[in-house]
């Protein structure tokens, strides 16, 4: 396991990522460009859940009490990644730019439909903290960062993820970006606060 806090960036600003520039980011990162990932603050402290869990499918609790401001961790829900972002004001800033650049802002598509709570610019149930399935619409392949705005030009500022399979850039809510091969932005699970330092996933029913 590892930790790691992203932090905010001042780099150059570039966002547009046309087809030329997403098969140059694919093809980096399918043979390891190093220095593109570079620039990438890779995360995650894994929290994990039962062994009956798992077993069973069940929801799965997550405490979120240690996630600093920054830092993304990840559990386990029905054999799938679930990432927990904890978001800084910089990050909620850097969502609200990315508004009129990702190709469904409002998450009205319904290929991974978006649920109801979650249907907003942070698809969050609170804005700060991001819950969303760590696996890429595409065809399935798990994407890296967070990646601090601004670090990484190729990207744009306002990227948040990278598939390396084929080059989908998601914001730092889980939206894709416009004219990518996801058709989707990421999937937003069912879950829902038990208090407010613990989140179930896997359950969303109101008590
Ligand atoms: S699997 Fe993510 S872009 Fe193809």
């Amino acid at each position: 396991m590892s930790t790691t806090t992203v932090t905010e960036g001042d780099g150059p600003l570039d966002r547009s990522v046309d087809k030329e520039r997403r098969a140059t980011i694919a093809v980096a990162a399918a043979v390891g460009g190093a220095g593109l990932i570079a620039a990438a603050v890779p995360f995650v402290t894994s929290f994990l859940p039962s062994e009956r869990a798992l077993s069973a499918g069940a929801p799965v609790e997550v405490d979120i009490a240690g996630i600093a401001p920054g830092e993304m961790r990840t559990t386990e829900w029905r054999g799938r990644p679930v990432w927990f972002l904890n978001r800084t004001p910089q990050m909620l800033e850097s969502i609200r730019r990315a508004d009129k650049e990702v190709a469904d802002p409002k998450s009205v598509r319904t290929a991974y439909p978006t649920p109801a709570y979650a249907r907003n610019e942070y698809r969050s149930i609170k804005p700060d903290l991001l819950v969303a399935v760590g696996i890429c619409t595409h065809l399935g392949c798990s994407p890296t960062g967070p990646y601090a705005s601004g670090t990484n030009a190729m990207l744009g500022s306002n990227a948040g993820f990278l598939c390396p399979c084929h080059g989908s850039v998601f914001d730092l809510a889980g939206r894709v970006f416009q004219n990518m091969p996801a058709p989707d932005n990421l999937e937003i699970p069912p879950h829902k606060y038990l208090s407010d330092t613990l989140v179930l996933v896997g359950d969303d029913s109101k008590a």
